[in-house]
């Protein structure tokens, strides 16, 4: 027996808001047993597309009920290749199929849809990031609509500690970039050894939700405007995704609860301990989103560490920021100096692509073998 087709359309705010949220509501993704983070979009559904150059949201509906929605973006970034250097790609995310209507087709329909709109605005590739054990997204992708594993980044998650400001180390010089000055140094030192570095970097870094660039260097050396450059530097920027969306706790096991409750209250009583005390994650809460870091040089490693102790004591001053996020492909060894926890960091991201084009075809199988070099760039709108 054939099911109901379901209508696809575009996303009408005012009259589809309520639906798409208790939607969302009812489909939570999350890995079965480990602590995650979910998001709340704090009645904005399009809020996770609305700062990108050309976004699209569209519904899938059943008579009256709306039982489906995925969201996409349109942008040009770096794909290293032989012929040139940018591609025009497409970003699916947010697909949710209301629980009691999957497997009939839905969400594979609402992909097609999806990419019919990026055919039509010349993409050569759309691609997706999913939780690596999240199998029905995964089959749905790659086995059912041709999409190929492509990375595997690591998303790092750590607490803000009010009380427990860091101090920053005299030894290292830490200046705020302008915009300007913080293209300039994207564009000559990422945009070439980067993956998915976009090409309107510009307007991320004026964008209001983008609190600045901040460059560490070791004191007594110099960071010339000449392009002078000291022995070793990392940069890095930041952006306020807690004004657009919340963050909060889902699944957290009962030795997590004790912990934060405990820590807290020792915290309280006996600030002395500096116990690393977890922020309460059961409301929804907002955070930061480190992006384009970068580092050069032997010392780098230190730097990147003191430019997010930076950022770590910028967050203790806002109102609701209680995790820092960031996301460095798999491979990279920036890992190991940027603080997270464990315990929040657990997820493994997985990013696929397709190619839209015939000529893209072959691309992306050499994209998909060949071996993880450069770094990736985790574009702050589309977290
Ligand atoms: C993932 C999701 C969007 C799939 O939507 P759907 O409408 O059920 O998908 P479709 O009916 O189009 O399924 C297409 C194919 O995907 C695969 N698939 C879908 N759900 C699956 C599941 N639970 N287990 C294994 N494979 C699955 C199958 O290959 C399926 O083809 P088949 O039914 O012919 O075997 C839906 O399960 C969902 O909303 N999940 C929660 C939110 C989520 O994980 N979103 C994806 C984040 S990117």
């Amino acid at each position: 027996m054939g099911f109901e087709e379901a209508t696809i359309r575009s996303y009408e705010g005012k009259s589809d808001r309520a639906q798409v949220e208790d939607l969302e509501r009812r489909c939570e993704v999350g890995p079965g047993e480990r602590v995650f983070l979910f998001t709340d979009s704090m009645g904005d559904p399009m809020c996770r597309i609305r700062n990108s150059p050309m976004y699209k949201m569209l519904v899938a509906e059943l008579g009256k009920e709306l039982v489906g929605v995925i969201r996409g973006s349109i942008k040009v970034v770096t794909v290293h290749r032989q012929a040139r250097d940018l591609a025009r790609v497409g970003y699916i995310l947010g697909l949710r199929i209301a629980p009691l209507h999957r497997r009939k087709g839905i969400g594979s329909s609402l992909v097609c849809r999806l990419e019919e709109w990026f055919i039509a605005n010349d993409v050569d590739f759309a691609y997706m990031a999913t939780e690596k054990d999240n199998e029905a997204s995964v089959k749905l992708f790659v086995n059912k609509l041709g999409y190929m594993k492509f990375r595997t980044p690591a998303i790092l998650v750590n607490p803000v500690k009010s009380i427990h400001p860091f101090h920053i180390s005299s030894s290292v010089e830490i200046e705020k970039l302008t915009v300007e000055e913080a293209g300039f140094l994207y564009r000559k030192f990422m945009a070439s050894r980067s993956e998915f570095f976009p090409n309107d970097i510009d307007n991320i870094l004026r964008n209001k939700l983008s609190l600045g660039t901040w460059v560490a260097y070791p004191r007594g050396e110099t960071f010339g405007s000449d392009g002078q450059l000291p022995s070793s530097w990392a940069m890095l920027s930041v952006w306020n995704s807690g004004e657009v969306f919340k963050l909060r706790l889902g699944k957290a096991p009962l030795s997590c609860l004790i912990y934060t409750k405990s820590s807290r209250m020792m915290d309280k009583f006996f600030p002395c301990f500096k116990l690393p005390s977890l922020p309460d994650f059961f409301h929804p809460f907002g955070f930061y989103f480190m992006y384009g870091v970068h580092r050069d040089g032997p010392m780098s490693g230190k730097l990147v560490k003191t430019l997010c102790q930076l950022v770590h004591n910028m967050a203790t001053k806002s109102k609701d920021c209680k995790v820092i996020v960031t996301e460095v492909a798999g491979h990279d060894t920036l890992k190991h100096h940027i603080p997270h926890w464990k315990l929040l960091s657990c997820l493994e991201d997985l990013w696929c692509m397709k190619a839209l084009k015939n000529e893209e075809g072959n691309t992306l199988q050499e994209l998909t073998k060949s071996p993880q070099t450069r770094a990736l760039f985790v574009d702050p709108r589309e977290v």
